[in-house]
């Protein structure tokens, strides 16, 4: 396996790790996000016995001088006192309160008048249990819409309310901000109504009250919300990086293959060099290269390991180069030195592809690819596994080539008589594990013979 197998392997490997982090922190953060969601919908509820201290109320007399008089023309035969009343509604959580409304229980007869900023819905009821109930916004209101009981008094509005009445303050969300209230991360903050009430003593007590408050908060607030910020930006920058190596790998990995065509090319220039001095031999070294790499293929060699076959197979039979034409074009049978100068080009080949270091195997193919497996060939008469692997795999590629093609001396064998010499030979000329590889993959392709 090459380096840059070895790197696109791994960025493979990283690539499925943080593909499986990202995931696992998509499903925490949708159940993170869940989490909020249900926390911003909930109703929370404080009442005057509540001990939470999270968003607190105080309803109480402003009590300034000019903040309570007395009205006498009421038109109802007594004088009544008013009295502004401060409804302030205080956050103290983290997060924003987001909307309340509060509910205030009469407990005492008074008269409602003024209020600001929001608006009041009033719910009267009479003696048999009728419920009269409307909003209005007693700041701006005409008096034809009223439904429920008043007195005009004067130049003011009174609303009679009576114990078991209430109201519902609605805050205003507009021009006066009542809601939302920011919460403690933006500095606690509150809302504060005025409220105008009026009543024979003067004093009314408006403290049974329940209000009710959703909060709000952003997915990316609080530990969890900064973890996930930290968590995506992590992520974000480790797929960019991932990215960058994979794009870099891939340009150079295309530049090596570009070299490797170079390589190639003039590979085969050489090996068509030797192979044009016989014209028997036009593009055998090629055709054995192939056939090598399929047989590398079918033993299980590694895309890589299969280029190394096919490179030093190609080059096998380069010491031709150095046979005479009149040898290798030769009908007839070879005399006895002339068979020593053709055995003489696996050596010729072998010196000159050991300075080729960056074409593993190319000399081992060269050299051995004549010997024979069971110790009958040349130059060396190695047997077995003392032949190396490469050069008993072109040996048999060699054989097929040869046998699959015109000779001077004979024609070509069909492709079953090709078969029977290469299992009369097994053993004995070829490895048989090699010979059974090859058998296979003619039994599965064409390879033109
Ligand atoms: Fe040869």
């Amino acid at each position: 396996m090459t380096k840059v197998d070895n790197h696109k392997k791994v960025i493979r490997i990283l690539t499925f790790i943080l593909l499986a982090i990202t995931a696992v922190i998509l499903v925490l953060f949708v159940i993170h996000a869940i989490n909020v969601k249900n926390y911003n919908e909930e109703w929370r509820v404080v009442t005057p016995d509540s001990s939470a201290t999270q968003v607190v109320v105080d309803i109480h007399p402003r009590g300034g001088s000019t903040d309570s008089w007395l009205k006498t023309d009421t038109g109802l035969g007594t004088d009544l006192n008013a009295k502004i009343y401060d409804l302030v509604v205080t956050n103290n959580a983290h997060t924003y309160v987001e909307d309340w409304y509060i509910r205030i229980q009469i407990t005492e007869n008074c008269y409602l008048n003024n209020a600001w900023c929001g608006k009041f819905e009033v719910h009267q009821f009479d003696e048999r249990g009728k419920e009269l109930s409307q909003t209005v916004d007693l700041r701006d209101f005409d008096y034809n819409d009223l439904q429920i009981n008043y007195y005009h008094a004067g130049q003011d509005l009174l609303i009679p309310l009576t114990p078991g009445d209430y109201l519902i303050y609605h805050p205003d969300a507009g021009v006066s901000e009542e809601v939302p209230i920011k919460g403690t991360a933006d500095m606690s903050g509150s809302s504060v109504c005025g409220i105008i009430m009026y009543s024979v003593s003067g004093d009314v007590d408006l403290n049974a009250y329940e209000l009710s408050y959703r909060l709000h908060q952003s997915v990316w607030e609080g530990k969890q919300g900064s973890f996930f910020i930290a968590a995506f930006a992590l992520l974000a920058l480790s797929f960019m990086i991932l990215g960058t190596v994979f794009l870099v790998t891939v340009r150079f990995e295309g530049r090596i293959q570009s070299q490797n065509r170079v390589l190639g090319d003039a590979f085969k220039i050489c090996c068509g060099l030797a192979d044009s001095r016989d014209y028997y031999s036009k593009g055998h070294s090629e055709r054995v290269a192939l056939y090598s790499r399929m047989i590398g293929e079918k033993m299980g060699m590694d895309k890589s390991d299969c280029d190394l076959v096919y490179n030093a197979a190609l080059l096998h039979d380069i010491g031709n180069a150095f046979v005479s034409e009149q040898i290798l074009r030769k009908n007839g049978k070879l005399t006895r030195e002339e068979y020593a100068e053709v055995k003489r080009h696996t050596v010729r080949a072998s010196e000159i592809l050991k300075e080729a270091t960056s074409i593993p195997k190319a000399e081992e193919a060269a050299l051995y690819h004549h010997e024979h497996f069971d110790g009958s060939g040349y130059p060396y008469g190695k047997k077995e596994e003392e032949i190396p692997l490469i050069a008993r795999i072109v040996a048999v590629a060699e054989a097929y080539d040869a046998m699959s093609n015109d000779r001077p001396y004979r024609q070509k064998l069909m492709r079953e008589q090709i078969r029977e010499e290469l299992i009369k030979n097994r053993g004995t000329q070829f490895d048989p594990a090699i010979v059974t590889a090859f058998l296979d993959i003619m039994g599965e392709r064409d390879l033109g013979s």
